[in-house]
Parts: structure tokens; C-alpha cells; sequence
């Protein structure tokens, strides 16, 4: 056997099959891990194999995930491979982002130049595969809107039908019109994000229906991906940070998984620090890691952000985040709705422009740099996790003075960009304009 699951509990550590429908150990309850053999993979041959692949026209060369797969061999062949050609998405330089962060330098890494627009197609395609070597025929999860857009793409581009179950009215028009236009079966539920996850769970079982929320351990896998790529980017030069939103905690998993057996390989020399920035309404994981473990993790009841995409009190992933942050010397921090709204706005200023939870990222980089914990010349990668077209409606009211934070208190739009209502007369707009 080249690939196996094991239970990520240090405790219980049960071996399982990679080939059994599990989302948790069957043993103690504890999360799942996809687990390699290794032997045989050499690094500067496989650096060589990804570069040549980048000029190759075949389908998995093309797609930034597949492109990597010997770095998540749990496919015996690649046959149930869907591919819209995910990742392939830019690191892009920012200066004005840069400064407000209190940087010297800032790279992006823009996840929403994804084929769904964000960074959750990087792990579908994956999860779908392994729904489709499983002979599923039907794939469900629960969303804040980012995760059902892209599994309603991934899963009718395979011919698996797709079920949504999203909280009712709270997530932003932009990704309830993908997953309907993508053709899945929603269900908008009066409950919260937490709340709906317990309900899948049961349908899940109940139905034979296969669950693909990030508690399943192939999304992580094809999670991996985005620091994978980010490496071979950078001609495998490691950064300092790296800072990523946290809600459900899933992508710092597959950032330190990734992160930790791309060094084991000997493909990069060392492991970058990770920042997970929270959304200070909605910030479990944050209030538990400022006490250092010293208190039981305890979910947030009602959880409040208007960064929907990372509106989560009970983040299933939080052991395994835990785990990498410690690994990698990391820290977490939250940032308040003006804070994360205003340096929204500076990244869309920069032309390149992302959803709310995406901008958690300058936001903390802001503060931590402000706090002494990052250095102004350190290198520095902020993944933006979505596309600026997930939540325009966001966009709008903030630029127009109207966005109030969820306790209705006003945002002040530091930034804003009101447009102008002007005659059709060009004397008129020439005055405004000025010569
Ligand atoms: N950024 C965006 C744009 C997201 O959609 C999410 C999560 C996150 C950050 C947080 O990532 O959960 O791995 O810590 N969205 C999920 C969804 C929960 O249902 O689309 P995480």
C-alpha cells in the first residue's frame, strides 16, 4: 500500500484504509490524515518533472494541482480526475499594500484567479476524485458559499449530483448564483454554519451521500497544492510568513501538511512562519491560542462577521491547526470589520482587489507588524482566498458610506470611492473633472 489514512489524535494514531468512506476515526472520533509512501520520490527530479509539465498541453500538466500529484499519491491512476485547470494562480507584488502593512515588500498569492474564484477548487478537484474512484454518485457540504461553488462546478463537471446546504441568508449573492447557475441541488437552512455541518453529517450517513467539507482529509490533499506552487514560484525559495484568513481552519492544515513534508523531501530548506488572521467577531481559534492551551477550545455561539466566507464559531480543524501553527513558530490574530473593510479597499486600490475574509490578511499583517512580531523587511506571502466579484454588494456600501458592522455600528470608509451622479453635459463634467 503506497497511501493510507491515519487518525491525526497523537493519542489514538489508528491506521485505516485509504479507500474507506471516513470523515472522522472510527476509533476516538479524531480527524483523518492522508498518509504516503515516500521511498521512492526524489526532489530534484520531481522539480524538474513540475517545470516540464508547465509546457505540457495534457490536461493534469495544465491544472496547478495535478501538475503536483506526486506530492498526493492516493489515486491509483488518474482516470476520476475532474479539471477545470485550477491553481495557476499569480504571486503579484504590491507596494501600496505593502506600506499600509508596515512592509518593506508584499507578495499576494491570488486564489481567486481560480476557475470558481477561490482557493477551495485547489482542494475540490481532489475531493471529487476520490468521491469518483469511490463509485459516489452524490457529493454534499455544508458552506459559507465558497466551498458549494466550487463543489457544484467540480461535482456536474464529473457527472455527480451536487446538494448545498447554506445558512439562510448569510452568504453573499455572488457564490448562491454560482452553485444554482453549476446546477446543485440548495438548500438554504435556518441555522448556522456550525449548526448545518451536524445536520450534513447525519444526511450524510443516512443517505450514503459522500460529505465534501474540509474535515475531509482528499480536500486537504489538493489543499496542498497552494504552497506547493507558491514554492516552485519562488524557484523554492522559502518566505518568512505566510499569513492566510481562518474560519474553518481546513487551508492552515494543508498549508502546514504541505509546508511540512515539502521540507521532509528536501524540496525547501526550512519551514516559513504561518499567521491565521480571524475576523474578531468570529474568532474561536484566536481567543484559544492567546491562552495557550491553558483553557479547553470552546466554540463560539454566534459568531458575527460580515466577512460571511469565515462566519464559523466551532472550526472543525482546530486541532490540526493548532498543531501547525506551533510547528511553525506561528501566531494568530483577529482584525475588526473597519479594519478588515479599509484594507480591503488598499488591495482593491492596487488593482488586484479580493472578497472580505480574503483581506483578514493586511489587515493582520497591519497589526503584526504595528506589534513587532513581523519585521519590516521580512519576506512576506498573504494568500487572498477569494475574487473581489464573490461580494459586490459589500463593495458597494462601503465605498458609498452604507456598510455597518454586524452590531450596527457604521463603517467609516477610510478609503472610499463614491461614484458621482453627473448631467450629460460636458461642460459640466469637464468642471468636475478639472483640467
Ligand atoms: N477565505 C475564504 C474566501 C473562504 O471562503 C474561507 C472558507 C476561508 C477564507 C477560510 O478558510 O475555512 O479553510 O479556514 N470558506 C468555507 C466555505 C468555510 O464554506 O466556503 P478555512
Amino acid at each position: 500500500m503506497n497511501s493510507w489514512l491515519v487518525c491525526f489524535n497523537p493519542a489514538c494514531r489508528a491506521r485505516l484504509g485509504i479507500d474507506e468512506v471516513l470523515y472522522n476515526c472510527p476509533h476516538c472520533g479524531g480527524l483523518l490524515e492522508a498518509r504516503y509512501d515516500f521511498t521512492a520520490f526524489e526532489a530534484t527530479a520531481m522539480k524538474r518533472t513540475w517545470r516540464e509539465r508547465r509546457m505540457d498541453n495534457a490536461p493534469l500538466s495544465q491544472s496547478g494541482v495535478w501538475r503536483y500529484r506526486e506530492m498526493f499519491p492516493f489515486l491509483a491512476d488518474t482516470g476520476p480526475v475532474v479539471t477545470l485547470r485550477e491553481g495557476n494562480t499569480p504571486l503579484l507584488q504590491a507596494p501600496r499594500a505593502a506600506a499600509y502593512g508596515g512592509l518593506a515588500n508584499l507578495t499576494f498569492k491570488h486564489q481567486g484567479f481560480n476557475p470558481t474564484g477561490s482557493f477551495k477548487d485547489n482542494g475540490m478537484t481532489a475531493g471529487v476524485a476520490q468521491a469518483r474512484k469511490l463509485g459516489m454518485s452524490r457529493v454534499a457540504c455544508v458552506s459559507t458559499g465558497n466551498t458549494s461553488a466550487s463543489m457544484a462546478a467540480y461535482a456536474s463537471a464529473g457527472g455527480l449530483d451536487p446538494y448545498i446546504f447554506i445558512p439562510n441568508g448569510n452568504i453573499s449573492y455572488g457564490k448562491l448564483a454560482q452553485a444554482l447557475e453549476y446546477g446543485a441541488k440548495t438548500f438554504q437552512v435556518d441555522a448556522n454554519f456550525d449548526q448545518i455541518l451536524a445536520l450534513v453529517r447525519v444526511l450524510a450517513e443516512r443517505l450514503g451521500i459522500y460529505l465534501l467539507n474540509s474535515i475531509n482529509p482528499f480536500r486537504i490533499e489538493g489543499q496542498k497544492s497552494i504552497v506547493i506552487e507558491m514554492m516552485d514560484q519562488r524557484d523554492w525559495a522559502v518566505p518568512d510568513w505566510i499569513v492566510l484568513p481562518g474560519g474553518n481552519l481546513g487551508n492552515v492544515s494543508a498549508f502546514g501538511k504541505g509546508l511540512r513534508e515539502m521540507k521532509a523531501l528536501g524540496l525547501i530548506d526550512k519551514l516559513p512562519r504561518l499567521a491565521v488572521v480571524q475576523a474578531a467577531g468570529s474568532s474561536p481559534f484566536y481567543e484559544y491560542m492567546a491562552e495557550k492551551g491553558l483553557t479547553p477550545f470552546r466554540a463560539q455561539e454566534h459568531p458575527e462577521t460580515l466577512a460571511t466566507a469565515i462566519k464559523i464559531g466551532d472550526p472543525v480543524s482546530w486541532p490540526k491547526a493548532q498543531f501547525e501553527i506551533e510547528t511553525t513558530n506561528g501566531v494568530v490574530e483577529r482584525a475588526t470589520e473597519q479594519e478588515i473593510a479599509d484594507a480591503k479597499a488598499v488591495i482593491g486600490k492596487c488593482g488586484i482587489g479580493c472578497e472580505p475574509a480574503s483581506a483578514a490578511t493586511l489587515a493582520g499583517i497591519r497589526k503584526l507588524t504595528a506589534a513587532g512580531v513581523i519585521a519590516h523587511g521580512e519576506d512576506v506571502v498573504a494568500v487572498l482566498t477569494g475574487n473581489v466579484l464573490k461580494d459586490p454588494d459589500y463593495i458597494y456600501r462601503y465605498h458609498t458610506g452604507q456598510l455597518q458592522a454586524p452590531d450596527g455600528s457604521p463603517i467609516h470608509p477610510a478609503f472610499g470611492n463614491k461614484p458621482v451622479t453627473v448631467p450629460n453635459d460636458a461642460d459640466r463634467i469637464t468642471e468636475l473633472i478639472g483640467s
